[in-house]
């Protein structure tokens, strides 16, 4: 791991970080590999020839399925922690709470239908700025096939950089203030990328030939202030200290 990955992530909004090995993003592979060929006889070794197998119509239909089986008992998000806890707990400490489900991306070439316009979760949603992304590509990204930000040192205050929103809302499809310097993720397996959903971000047609898979898993600190999205209900606890867990056990015996 890269020693200035927390600045890089601080100071950028946004880091990327390349795995040891292929494990994670394998076994993600093969459980979606498995539903395509048992639910849908779909035989398929590499993922961005997916648009090849499938039309407009069934895509929401498979995408619906994939989702379902990736979080069925929490898999997609427990095998997500355990892999990568080592990075998470340099990021965030050791008390860390993981969002049960993940989600699924996949944009077929020229599909409009799943579009995200630019955006910022924490302005856009019910999210805590205290939540940073992890973003797995499940296959070779770049250029529109991939997901494009705006950096936070696009501005030189982070105050400067949110107050973008006044402009950017004006017309979220093609923001001309910033046309020339988002930059798309230029990313392959084994690497992930972390970021704070606080920044400028979203997707464009995708115009390359191959089909984008990549799956995205919000993380916090257990106990970091909680929007909309709730402990039980949206998070989970993925890790805890010793010295919380003893901590939490006192609390419940002393209200009881
Ligand atoms: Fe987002």
């Amino acid at each position: 791991m890269n020693n200035n990955f927390d600045d890089v992530l601080s100071s950028r909004g946004i880091v990327t970080c390349k795995l040891d090995n292929f494990d994670l993003v394998n076994s993600l592979k093969a459980k979606i590999i498995d539903v395509l060929q048992n639910s849908f006889k779909i035989s398929i070794s590499e993922l961005d020839e997916f648009h090849k197998f499938i039309t407009p119509t069934e895509l929401n239909n498979v995408r619906l399925k994939l989702a379902l089986s990736l979080n069925e008992k929490s898999y997609a998000s427990d095998l997500i922690y355990s892999k990568l806890n080592n990075i998470l707990r340099v990021l965030l400490g050791p008390d860390i709470a993981i969002q049960k489900n993940v989600g699924l991306s996949i944009q077929t070439p020229g599909d409009s239908s799943s579009l995200l316009h630019i955006h910022s979760d924490v302005y856009d949603s019910d999210c805590s700025p205290y939540e940073i992304v992890i973003w797995i590509p499940l296959v070779n990204c770049y250029s529109t096939k991939s997901m494009f930000y705006l950096p936070f040192t696009h501005c030189e205050s982070i105050g400067k950089y949110l107050k973008l929103s006044e402009n950017l809302r004006k017309n979220l499809e093609d923001p001309e203030e910033i046309k020339n310097s988002i930059e798309f993720m230029d990313i392959k397996p084994p690497s992930i990328a972390l970021f704070s959903h606080s920044i400028w971000h979203g997707n464009k047609v995708n115009e390359t030939n191959e089909t984008r898979f990549s799956l995205n898993v919000r993380v916090k600190n257990l106990f970091t202030p909680y929007r909309g999205k709730k402990l039980g209900d949206f998070f989970k606890i993925a890790g805890i200290s010793k010295l919380s867990k003893l901590a939490s056990n006192i609390e419940v015996e002393i209200n009881e």
